[in-house]
């Protein structure tokens, strides 16, 4: 398995030999694992433009400082679909789009003033919503446009699915909920890649290990705690950068289609294929609950 040096020399070789340096659009980019991709893709390839989206202005200043002339941030409640349309609009070119907003809610019920359930709008919904309004950009990418959505890729499971509370309209748990996302980027990017229009596209879903970041920092003390002893003891968790740099491997060696990702940057493939049927009712699903917000 690769070491982190040996990719980072590699990602840092590929980039500098690109024509023309990548638009690379980071959702979840004020901190953690997307601040940690912004840094680092500026670090390997200083010409590239970095966008970062979030609602956190000064965490975002602290960044664009590093960044320099190529940063700039767009300021959105990316759980709200109306704001995601009017943000994508100030976008105008991407050849990478990396998904890493979230949240870890023990809310499991709480819904956005659009009504679509609050962990599955930054999970799922406005993630395929940022992909379906840039993807006319992406399929023009001279690079060939990679989309990275950040989540766990190595635990998606269709059998998990309850599809007749999809949108987790009535009662629901916290697991219910995270399976509903793991499983729902999983058979999406496998339904977006099978559209023949996306065909210049990469869809990953990726799992990217444990990464030190603030993600849990807002969870009652008793989850808290023990998950910071458990991560100091067993030295498992990595840093933002080094998570970085496996995405970008993996983003850099990936083909045309999809590919389910691991903290490696490398292709897990001990997955289930979903069936046509069920990407039909994914996909007809998605449509439905993100265009309602439309009008
Ligand atoms: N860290 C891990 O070990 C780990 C492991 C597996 C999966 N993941 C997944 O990876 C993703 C990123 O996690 P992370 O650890 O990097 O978390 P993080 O450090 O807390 O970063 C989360 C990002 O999401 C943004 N965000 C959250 N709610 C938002 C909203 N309503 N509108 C706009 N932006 C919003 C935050 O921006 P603002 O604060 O500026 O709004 C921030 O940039 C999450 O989906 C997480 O579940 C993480």
């Amino acid at each position: 398995m690769a070491a982190v040096h040996d990719v980072a020399a590699s990602n840092a070789q590929i980039l500098s030999s690109l024509q023309s340096p990548p638009h690379v659009v980071i959702v979840g980019g004020t901190s953690g694992i997307g601040r940690g991709f912004a840094l680092t893709i500026n670090r390997l390839c200083p010409a590239a433009h970095v966008t970062i989206i979030g609602r956190n202005e000064s965490a975002a200043n602290e960044i664009l400082s590093q960044l320099g002339s190529n940063g700039s941030f767009i300021r959105a409640d990316v759980s709200l679909m109306s704001e995601i349309r009017t943000i994508t609009k100030k976008i105008k070119a991407v050849d990478i789009l990396v998904l890493s907003q979230g949240v870890i809610s023990m809310d499991a019920f709480a819904r956005t003033k659009e009504n679509i359930n609050y962990a599955l709008a930054l999970n799922y919904y406005g993630r395929v919503l940022f992909i379906e309004e840039l993807l006319p950009l992406l399929r023009a990418s001279p690079l060939g446009g990679k989309v990275i959505s950040v989540l766990n890729s190595k635990k998606g499971d269709p059998s998990k699915i309850n599809w007749n509370n999809m949108g987790l309209e009535t009662k629901c748990s916290f697991l219910v909920a995270i399976n509903h996302a793991f499983a729902f980027n999983d058979l999406i990017i496998q339904y977006l890649a099978s559209q023949p229009e996306n065909s210049n596209v990469s869809f990953i879903h990726a799992y990217p290990g444990f990464v030190k970041t603030p993600i849990g920092d807002n969870l009652p003390f008793y989850i808290r705690l023990p998950m910071k002893a458990m991560i100091a003891i067993t030295r498992v968790a990595v840093s933002p950068d080094e998570c970085a740099e496996f995405m970008i491997h993996g983003i850099l060696k990936a083909e045309k289609g999809y590919m389910y990702m691991d903290e490696k940057g490398e292709t897990i493939t001990n997955k289930t294929v979903a069936n046509e049927e069920m990407l039909q009712k994914l996909w007809e699903h998605t449509h439905e609950s993100i265009s309602r917000t439309a009008s």
